[in-house]
C-alpha cells in the first residue's frame, strides 16, 4: 500500500483531567461527557465498538448503537442468535468502547451482559420503523446466506404479509444491559501526555486512580 501512515499523526488537545474533579460516580461522568459529545457534530456519539470473547477465548469487536442509558448501565439491542449473541452465552465479559473524534475522548467500559426483560424489548421493538422491524425478522445475524438477492426477496415477501398487520418482536432479537465493573475515561493531551483515569468498582463505590498514557 502506497500510503505514508507511518507519517500520519496529529496532537491531541482538551481540558486536563485531574482526579479531584472527576464525579464520583462514572456514571454520571459519562453522563457529563455525552452531554458535551451531543453538544458537537459527532454523528453518532452513541455508537460504541462491543468487544466479546468467545467459548475458545477468541475476541471479536463491532460497532452497536447504545439506545438507553439507565442506572445499571448500558443497553443496546441486537439477534440474540448472532456471533455476538453466541459469545454472550458462553462469556458475559464484554467491553464498550466510544471514541469521540473532536473532543479526543474515549472511554472504555467493561462490564457484564444480561439480557433486558422481553417487555422491555418489545416496547423498544415497536418504536422502530417497519422496514426495520422487518428485517429484525428476516435477517438470521452473523449465519450465511447464498445471495444478497435471496435476503431482498425474505424481506419483500415479509413486506407483502405485514403490510396491514404490526410486526411482532422475533424472540431472538432484544436488548442486552452492559452493567460495568470499570470505566477508563481518556482525553488526549499535547506531547502524548494523555490523561488517563480509571474508575472500579468497589462495593458500592468506585476507587479512582490515573493510569500513564
Ligand atoms: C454505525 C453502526 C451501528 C450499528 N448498530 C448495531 C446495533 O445497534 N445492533 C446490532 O446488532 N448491530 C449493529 N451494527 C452492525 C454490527 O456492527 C455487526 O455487523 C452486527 O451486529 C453483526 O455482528 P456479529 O456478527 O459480531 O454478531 C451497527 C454497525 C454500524 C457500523
Amino acid at each position: 500500500m502506497n500510503k505514508d501512515l507511518e507519517n500520519m499523526r496529529r496532537e491531541y488537545v482538551g481540558a486536563p483531567l485531574q482526579k479531584k474533579t472527576m464525579m464520583s460516580n462514572p456514571m454520571d461522568q459519562f453522563d457529563f461527557w455525552l452531554d458535551q459529545a451531543l453538544e458537537t457534530s459527532i454523528l453518532d456519539p452513541l455508537a460504541a465498538t462491543l468487544a466479546t470473547v468467545n467459548k475458545e477465548g477468541i475476541p471479536s469487536a463491532r460497532i452497536i448503537l447504545v439506545k438507553e442509558i439507565v442506572e445499571s448501565g448500558f443497553v443496546f439491542y441486537t439477534n440474540y442468535d448472532s456471533q455476538k449473541g453466541q459469545d454472550i452465552l458462553h462469556n458475559k465479559n464484554a467491553c464498550l468502547n466510544f471514541y469521540w473524534d473532536q473532543l479526543h475522548r474515549q472511554v472504555r467500559i467493561t462490564g457484564t451482559l444480561e439480557k433486558v426483560s422481553p417487555e422491555q424489548s418489545d416496547s423498544y421493538f415497536q418504536s422502530r420503523p417497519k422496514e426495520s422491524q422487518i428485517m429484525a425478522c428476516v435477517s438470521a445475524q452473523s449465519h450465511r446466506i447464498d445471495s444478497g438477492k435471496a435476503l431482498k426477496e425474505k424481506f419483500h415477501n415479509k413486506e407483502n404479509e405485514q403490510t396491514n398487520s404490526p410486526v411482532s418482536r422475533p424472540k431472538n432479537w432484544g436488548g442486552f444491559t452492559l452493567t460495568p465493573t470499570n470505566f477508563e475515561f481518556w482525553q488526549g493531551q499535547p506531547s502524548r501526555l494523555h490523561d488517563r483515569i480509571q474508575y472500579s468498582k468497589n462495593h458500592s463505590s468506585w476507587d479512582l486512580n490515573r493510569v500513564q498514557p
